[in-house]
């Protein structure tokens, strides 16, 4: 069996594997005439790939079937810096010939509420549906040192049963709104790949991976694919406490 975990020299060689596989799977899924769905992380991690995909990538995948939404949003406008949409924009969508219909980016400057509403319409519409939830193709997750993954922090963990697809959470420390998917619609995608790098993730990386003292508090920890596959794509300095 495939080792789940893939440990990488440097955040430049795993986003740069990374990117090769995600272009790949966007042509095989065009090849089929097929839309393949995309969830982005946000935060820092995922920046390099995106501007590995937009400067080395961009005449490489058939981004015409390739469809994008993101995990969580921070409840800010898509020109603030602290935007997932507008970092992602800025390092690959502006940098790639995509329809602007294939970028479904959660509006962080509307009514929290009634986004996460709208969102969820906009994924039914847009989205295959397996065991009664949408079915993404890929998720993308990051790890926060704290435990929490998209905007799912500690002490929310019953979002990961939520019935809802979205829903508004406030981040622990800045207080700031967040609209994020949830629990069960990211354990009904395809595949679901953690990327994480940096020494700083060392410590949260060994509990959830290895099951260590009180992981279950991590909503991290809960993200169990149904009928999926879960990786995690770290780096050496975050995987520094586990051997594998
Ligand atoms: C966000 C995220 C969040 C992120 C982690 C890791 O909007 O902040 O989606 O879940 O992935 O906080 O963030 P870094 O990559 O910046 O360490």
């Amino acid at each position: 069996m495939d080792n789940p975990i893939k440990i990488f020299r440097s955040p430049y060689l795993l986003a740069e594997k990374f990117a090769r596989e995600l272009v790949a799977a966007i042509n095989e899924s065009a090849a089929k005439k097929r839309p393949y769905t995309i969830v982005l992380s946000g935060g820092s991690t995922p920046e390099l790939l995106f501007s590995l995909l937009g400067d080395h990538f961009s005449g490489s995948a058939d981004w015409e079937y390739a469809h994008f939404f993101w995990g969580d949003e921070r409840c800010v406008a898509a020109d603030n810096s602290e935007s997932n949409y507008g970092m992602a924009r800025r390092k690959l969508f502006d940098r790639i010939e995509i329809p602007s219909s294939n970028i479904h980016r959660i509006k962080g400057e509307a009514d929290p509420e009634a986004e996460a509403v709208r969102y969820a319409q906009e994924i039914l519409k847009f989205t295959e549906s397996e065991n009664g939830l949408p079915r993404f193709d890929l998720i993308i997750l990051g790890l926060g040192e704290d435990g929490h993954t998209v905007s799912i922090f500690p002490g929310l963990i019953d979002l990961m049963d939520s019935d809802k697809i979205c829903t508004v959470t406030r981040h622990p420390v800045s207080n700031q709104n967040r609209i994020t998917l949830t629990g069960r619609v990211i354990n009904n995608a395809c595949r679901v790949v953690f990327l994480v790098t940096g020494k700083k993730k060392a410590e949260i990386v060994e509990k959830i991976v290895r099951g260590k003292e009180n992981f279950k508090n991590f909503p991290a920890s809960h993200i169990v694919p149904v009928d999926g596959v879960l990786s995690w794509y770290i780096d050496i300095e975050a995987a520094t406490l586990i051997e594998v």
